[in-house]
């Protein structure tokens, strides 16, 4: 069965796909920072689960569970962990440091961890990296505010599309995926769907992914999302 890296799973959407993943028989290697969540440990009995701390801003935290994985093959990576940016982020009061950190874990991280991973998928017969980004960085939708989160989704789906074509030669299909609006802490109780009804999508989706489609931003019911 394949392997599964998940990053940001302690809770919300990354937690739900690990939930899936093991009820799947897929082996899944979920991330966390600083301790496990409850949630987290409680899936110890329920399948292939690997927990390793991860703090996807921190290059150290990068490296270090790289190294934790040396010498075992990643089929799938799932760059999950976000944020939603500073509480302020309209056009007047959005802060430079907010911003940088929005896009520190929103954009630049995506590229840091598949790059630590990229050698682990080498042997794998059908690696995909998959980001969790948001149609709020769409460019063709019109909306206005969330200065900080929407360019932040709107750069890594284009560090997305850049991997895909650099990694095409590898056979290294790359994806970025919108999640729908999904009833999490980040969605909120008046979202769309629930993470379970997210995660299934995503599953199902990356399952059948295949190099060709690689560059495209799909949308969690396996459309495909415009840019
Ligand atoms: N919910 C939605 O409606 C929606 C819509 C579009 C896109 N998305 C995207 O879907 C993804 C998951 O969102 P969600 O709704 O599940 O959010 P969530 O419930 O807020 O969970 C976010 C997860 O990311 C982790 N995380 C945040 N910053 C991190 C960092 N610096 N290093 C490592 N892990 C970090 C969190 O860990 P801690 O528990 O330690 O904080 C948590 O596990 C995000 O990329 C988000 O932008 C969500």
């Amino acid at each position: 069965m394949e392997t599964v890296l998940i990053t940001g799973a302690s809770r919300g959407i990354g937690l739900e796909l690990t939930k899936q993943l093991l009820a799947l028989d897929y082996k899944v290697i979920a991330t966390y920072r600083n301790a496990p969540s409850n949630d987290q440990l409680s899936l110890k009995d329920h399948g292939d689960l690997t927990l390793v701390e991860l703090e996807v801003t921190n290059e150290s935290s990068i490296e270090a569970l790289r190294e934790s994985l040396e010498g075992q093959q990643i089929d799938v990576l799932i760059n999950n962990a976000g944020i939603i940016g500073p509480d302020e982020q309209d056009r007047d009061n959005v802060s430079a440091p907010n911003w940088l950190e929005t896009f520190s874990v929103n954009t630049i991280a995506p590229l840091l961890v598949s790059r630590a991973i990229i050698p682990l998928m080498q042997n794998a017969a059908n690696p995909r990296i998959v980001t969790i980004s948001s149609q709020m960085g769409a460019l063709n939708r019109d909306a206005v505010g969330m200065y900080a989160y929407r360019s932040s989704k709107a750069a890594v789906n284009k560090v997305m599309q850049v991997m895909a074509l650099e990694l095409k030669e590898q056979g290294i299909t790359v994806c970025p995926i919108h999640p729908g609006w999904v009833k999490t802490d980040m969605g909120g109780d008046e979202a769309d769907i629930t993470a379970q009804e997210s995660a299934a999508g995503i599953i199902k989706l990356t399952q059948g992914l295949t190099l060709d489609q690689s560059g495209t931003f799909f949308t969690w019911e396996g459309d495909v999302h415009p840019w």
